[in-house]
């Protein structure tokens, strides 16, 4: 661990900070980068607030109940909350248009993200020092949450087969990850209305504030926003939205944090003398654990995805970072455990100089820079981390964790605070290092929760 960029990261995350005006109530929130995330994104925040639960409680407090204010009347906690004073991002406010299903003045998206913010909140319970201001905490944001995967489960969950559905490529918070491909193309470009075209044309910021080639590729742009559009015609109907939309899948990665986060909730509801409570959340946890482990294909060695779009039922293998996210819900084998750390430990596919890419590096879809599709990530690192802690009395499991703990910390010592990394690293093609966004805030969380969580700093 290095003190000066455990400094400078906490210096990012007070750069990024910006305080909104929330019923009379002043509340700090974290931007994810000044460069083009300007509001406030769902999962980016339950991430910051496993740092700032370390160096600053009440403002790790403050982001948690500034998510939860864009919450829905139908406990949807939606993936942007927007800041009315900014409009640089697209697509902003009036694309979503959800003030008048969503039963709140906050202005948000219409879609999630994976459900951290669970996981995130019982983390700063158990963390936090000051004990009282845990417990109101605790008090406060318990109903929100079970309101929340209450949600997720009515309406992402109707055959209740343990596995969430999710409606945007965006939910998944791996937004052009080769995992849709085949999903996306389904949806004729032919059949988009040049006027979603203009919009995204005319509109799109993210190509132009950043680099071309590290960002979706327009037609995903078009699809994404066809889909928005559509859901904005429906009304914000989710019971529709899944039956009808083009994109209905059941993801890996989603369903693992959903897992992992009914464990969280329902540890939470226990510790509050909720036992009877939390009973429902153990057995959605054990209930998608096994719909997980039932996802395995021996041969491949991956755990698919299924695309379940209009009653279809057609499984998706793709080799990337998703596949090792079951290791968080604790749904793996002995065996698949030891080929999961074949596949990490592979040079040829997930261990490259700088790891780990977000898809094996010998997927014939692996661009070097192009956001999910090839670069290194410290969100999906951490995720990987956590989930090898469920298996650390194996030594090669803690061998590797440590190993990934100490890579992910000297890649952002090495890069700065990046949004995502060169899985190259120096030895590349192209002379770029870091990726996406700069001054990226939860790439700092990460370096910082990790300094103190695995001890690496003293104090
Ligand atoms: C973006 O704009 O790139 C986001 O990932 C969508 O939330």
């Amino acid at each position: 661990m290095n003190r000066k960029t455990y400094n400078a990261a906490k210096k990012t995350l007070e750069n990024n900070c910006y305080a909104i005006n929330l019923h009379n109530q002043l509340l700090r929130r974290t931007l994810p980068s000044r460069e083009f995330y300007v509001h406030q994104w769902n999962w980016d925040s339950a991430t910051h607030a496993m740092a700032l639960i370390h160096i600053d409680e009440m403002r790790a407090y403050e982001e948690i109940y500034s998510l939860l204010s864009g919450q829905w009347v139908n406990g949807l906690i939606p993936h942007i909350i927007f800041n009315p004073s900014e409009t640089r991002y697209f697509p902003g406010p009036d694309i979503w248009d959800t003030e008048k299903t969503s039963g709140t003045t906050i202005a948000t998206s219409g879609i999630t993200q994976p459900p951290l913010i669970t996981i995130s909140a019982f983390y700063m319970y158990k963390t936090a020092k000051d004990r009282n201001q845990a417990r109101i905490f605790q008090k406060n944001v318990i109903p929100k949450l079970v309101a929340y995967h209450e949600h997720l489960k009515k309406y992402r969950d109707p055959e209740n087969s343990g596995l969430l559905t999710i409606i945007h490529p965006w939910e998944s918070g791996t937004d052009n990850s080769p995992r849709w491909d085949n999903v996306l193309q389904q949806i004729d470009i032919g059949s988009i209305p040049d006027r979603i075209k203009e919009t995204v044309n005319e509109g799109r910021t993210d190509n132009k504030l950043g680099e071309l080639d590290d960002r979706p590729k327009v037609y995903d742009y078009y699809r994404y926003l066809y889909l928005t559009d559509l859901y904005k015609n429906w009304q914000w109907d989710f019971v529709k939205i899944v039956r009808e939309s083009p994109f209905a899948v059941k993801d890996i990665l989603f369903n693992a944090i959903w897992c992992y986060a009914n464990d969280s909730l329902a540890q939470f509801l226990e510790e509050t003398g909720k036992g009877k409570d939390a009973k429902k959340f153990r057995v959605w946890e054990q209930q998608t654990r096994d719909a997980i482990q039932s996802l395995w294909n021996s041969h491949s060695q991956i755990f698919k995805l299924i695309n379940v779009t209009q009653g279809k039922k057609i499984s998706i293998y793709e080799d990337t970072i998703a596949n090792f996210l079951p290791l968080l819900a604790k749904a793996v084998t002995k065996t698949q455990l030891t080929q999961l750390i074949n596949q990490l430990l592979d040079p040829k596919k997930y261990w490259s100089p700088v790891p780990l890419p977000s898809i094996a590096l010998d997927n014939p879809k692996f661009e070097l820079t192009r956001y999910w599709r090839g670069p290194s990530w410290p969100i999906t690192n951490l995720l990987i981390i956590e989930g090898l802690r469920n298996y650390e009395m194996s030594n090669p499991c803690k061998k590797l964790q440590l190993k990934i703990i100490k890579k992910t910390m000297s890649m952002i010592e090495k890069y700065g605070f990046s949004e995502y990394y060169n899985p190259y690293g120096e030895n590349t093609y192209t002379k770029r290092k870091t990726l996406g966004f700069g001054s990226f805030s939860w790439s700092a969380a990460i370096y910082i929760y990790l300094a103190h969580e695995y001890k690496l700093i003293t104090f």
